[in-house]
């Protein structure tokens, strides 16, 4: 038997997608990101764009981000951002928060969480 994706599991492209909208949508409407959102351009549609493209591969998706933009190099994008603990946990409750509103499984969303805070931590790249 194959065991299937987490891009199959959680649904697939309209699940990805709602995902990163409410990720955006959350991170502009929530005070408690705001630090998090001030980083961001004006339009988010953008950056929820890369999102979106480069989450559907991470799960197990089509590669979109890498079709069209090449290795991801994450921690290497974000170096122009300062990203401390605050600017990670902000990323990351979000991310939980997002994936509550799309309605992921506990068990699942536990299991993310832990991936997303891990890649959340490697691109820290100043102290506090
Ligand atoms: C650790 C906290 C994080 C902060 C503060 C942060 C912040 C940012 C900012 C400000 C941008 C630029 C947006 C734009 O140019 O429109 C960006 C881009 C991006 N972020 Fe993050 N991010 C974080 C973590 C993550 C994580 C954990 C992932 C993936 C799981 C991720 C995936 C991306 C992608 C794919 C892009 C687009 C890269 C590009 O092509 O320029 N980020 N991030």
């Amino acid at each position: 038997m194959e065991e299937k994706t987490v891009y199959e599991v959680i649904g697939g492209e309209p699940v990805v997608a709602a995902l990163c909208d409410h990720f955006y949508e959350l991170m502009a409407s929530t005070p408690q990101f705001s630090e998090l959102r001030a980083m961001h351009p004006d339009d988010l549609q953008g950056s929820r764009d890369k999102l979106y493209m480069f989450l559907s591969g991470w799960f197990g998706g089509p590669d979109l981000f890498v079709e069209k933009f090449g290795h991801p190099r994450l921690r290497a994008r974000h170096m122009p951002f300062a990203i401390g603990v605050k600017e990670r946990d902000q990323w990351v409750a979000c991310m939980y928060m997002a994936m509550d509103r799309v309605g992921i499984d506990e068990t699942l969303r536990q299991k993310l969480l832990q991936n997303f805070f891990n890649t959340a931590d490697f691109m820290r790249n100043r102290e506090g």
